[in-house]
């Protein structure tokens, strides 16, 4: 009895190669609808979480109004971006403007442990209640256990009016190192 040899198309020698490269298609294809579907997902759910702090410049009233040689405490209102939601707080800031008409403008936190500081008039220095550390209005240390200079912050003035950019910066250590 004669066996016919199987044709080249149901050769069991060329079946795992196609096998292979089905596949290598599915996988392919898989892969390709993961990338289209996880993009957007990033995009939508990821990435706005990680935006946690929006920098911008918030709105500390009128130069005209600052006071020559004495620190005015002035309160902004910040809009911080926290994934999908929006939430506004209050920070004050201390602004300084000199004689030739030079602002400045101070965190309100204490580089020593991050208290609050408050400009005492009489001694003409600021002053921080937690462990007494005293500032000259140029922001210099000169008592107490602050390891620098108060903080200064961005800002810029325009149509009049001073604009803060809001930061927090390490507390204890001896350069500026923002958080
Ligand atoms: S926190 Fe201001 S002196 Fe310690």
């Amino acid at each position: 009895m004669e066996h016919s040899k199987p044709s080249s198309a149901e050769s069991p020698d060329e079946s795992p190669p196609r096998r292979t490269f089905l596949v290598r298609v599915t996988a392919g294809i898989a892969a390709l609808i993961g990338v289209m579907v996880g993009v957007p997902v990033v995009g939508y759910t990821i990435l706005p979480a990680l935006r946690r702090r929006e920098l911008g410049w918030a709105d500390a009233g009128p130069v005209s109004t600052l006071p020559i040689g004495i620190p005015q405490e002035r309160e902004i209102v910040l809009t911080v971006a926290d994934g999908w939601k929006k939430t506004t707080t209050k920070k004050t800031v201390w602004v300084v403007k000199d004689e030739a008409g030079t602002v400045t403008v101070y965190s309100p936190i204490c580089p020593h442990l991050g208290c609050g500081y408050r400009w005492m008039e009489g001694e003409r220095r600021f002053v921080c209640p937690c462990h007494n550390s005293v500032f000259l209005l140029d922001g210099t240390v000169v008592a107490g256990p602050a390891p620098r200079p108060l903080d200064t912050l961005p800002f810029k003035l325009e149509r009049g009016r001073l604009f803060v950019q809001y930061k927090e910066f390490k507390a204890g250590a001896a350069k500026k190192i923002e958080l």
